[in-house]
């Protein structure tokens, strides 16, 4: 008989999110957990091997999980995980009643981040982002995408991109690659913004050769990258064979969206103030929404995605943390809370939302998101009795466990 590497037994309840691989969850399908009450799982070889009530194997090591639950790993689809310095001193601006783009004209925001990048060595962006991946992996994430875009010039841009495989290749947690040069202009392309993107559009075929960036991304906003550019770009982008994202409609709506589901990209990432129009052309079109919720809550603002009109529009959607200097988080716990407090979004979408959906939004659910026999043994113990507790005990770490390729990385809520 099969002896399993690991089992995890008597689980309250087992979150399997099973039956979504093909294509991410809409409309009802986003409640559908897969749970299975008082439930086991067994391992081997770093994947699912069964998934069920009572398993009778052998197993190398057993673990109870009485009174608590079982559930895929946390997936992080947008982040800007490499940046160098802080911006602590922005939080008093905020409070005096400064905006987002204002705090940007006056030199914070992304310009000052991407002046401490740039300075920084490629060792100390390592050891800053290094820290954040440790404190994810406590958190309970174990696969999340990464942003450039600190950068803003080939050199830099290629450096944090570099940094990136690295840290893919020395951390548990997988990263997905981003290429997000055209994430703001930087000082000396001021009054050519249209030069800046062809900069950028030159770099691709590198990226693409090297694979150091699986999808290209934007910033669609006001005072900061056109529709037209943004059309520019991603087109150069999907003729290199990149897959497409776009940060729309994050503060102004300037049909970022719409572009979103007229080139056919993975996700549109932010939507704070899409319209309904939009919301079914994405639908429609297959277009992940990427919600952040840290975002507006970083920034004071009351404009929160609208989720339930988004869901009824027939769209998908994915949480994520948004990590940046801005929205500073690792938790994809607090995000799932504010999604339920903030976006009106029930404890089954947003689990859906922080998992298999996610998944999708990075192309990876052939592999992570779900358990289910033959995908990867990414799983957390959550020491809550179910998982409504999740969103509702809000602001502590409910990770007790953690297993990663079917390793025990975090127990008893320490880094082994
Ligand atoms: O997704 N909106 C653009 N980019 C980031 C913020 C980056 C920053 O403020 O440093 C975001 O929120
Ligand atoms: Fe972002």
């Amino acid at each position: 008989m099969t002896k399993a590497d690991l089992i995890l037994k008597n689980a309250n309840q087992l979150l399997t999110l099973a039956g979504a691989n093909d294509k991410p969850r809409i409309g009802t399908g986003m409640s559908d957990l897969g749970v299975i009450e008082v439930a086991d799982i067994a391992i081997k070889d770093g994947q699912v091997l069964e998934v069920g009530k009572d398993i009778q194997m052998e197993a190398d090591q057993i673990i109870d999980c009485t009174g608590k639950i079982i559930m895929p790993g946390f997936v992080d689809p947008h982040t800007h995980l490499i940046f160098a310095g802080s911006r602590e001193n922005e939080l008093g601006m905020k409070l005096k009643g400064m905006s987002y783009l204002q705090i940007l004209a006056a030199g914070g925001g992304i310009q000052r981040s991407m002046g401490a990048t740039r300075e920084a060595s490629r060792a100390q962006l390592i050891t800053e982002a290094k820290k954040r991946l440790d404190r994810m992996l406590l958190f309970g994430t174990t696969t999340m995408e990464a942003k450039s875009g600190y950068g803003l010039d080939r050199d830099n841009e290629l450096k944090i991109l570099d940094v990136i495989k690295v840290l893919n290749e020395i951390h548990p947690i997988d990263l997905v690659p981003t290429f997000l040069g055209a994430h703001a202009i930087p000082p000396e392309f001021k009054d050519d913004p249209d030069g800046f993107i062809d900069l950028m559009i030159s770099m691709l075929p590198e990226l693409a050769e090297k694979k150091l960036a699986e999808f290209c991304d934007i910033f669609c906003e006001r005072n900061v990258f056109t529709k037209a550019h943004s059309f520019k770009l991603l087109t150069e982008a999907k003729r290199n064979g990149l897959g497409l994202k776009i940060h729309a409609d994050e503060i102004e709506n300037l049909g970022g969206s719409d572009l979103a589901a007229e080139l056919g990209a993975i996700t549109a990432e932010h939507l704070a103030v899409t319209t309904d129009e939009q919301m079914k052309k994405m639908g429609d079109a297959g277009v992940i929404g990427v919600l952040l919720p840290g975002t507006p809550y970083a920034l004071m603002e009351k404009h929160y995605p609208r989720a339930r009109a988004m869901i009824d529009n027939g769209m998908a959607l994915a949480l994520a943390t948004d990590l940046n200097p801005n929205c500073w988080t690792e938790s994809m716990q607090f995000i799932i809370s504010l999604a339920c407090y903030n976006l009106k979004m029930t404890p089954e979408e947003a689990i859906v939302a922080a998992t298999i959906n996610a998944a999708h939004a990075i192309n990876r659910a052939a592999d992570i998101g779900s358990l289910e026999i033959g995908k990867k043994a990414d799983l957390i113990v959550l020491d809550i009795p179910n998982y409504e507790h999740l969103p509702y005990h809000f602001g502590v770490n409910h990770v007790e466990t953690v297993v990663k390729n079917g390793k025990i990385l975090v127990y008893d809520s320490r880094r082994l």
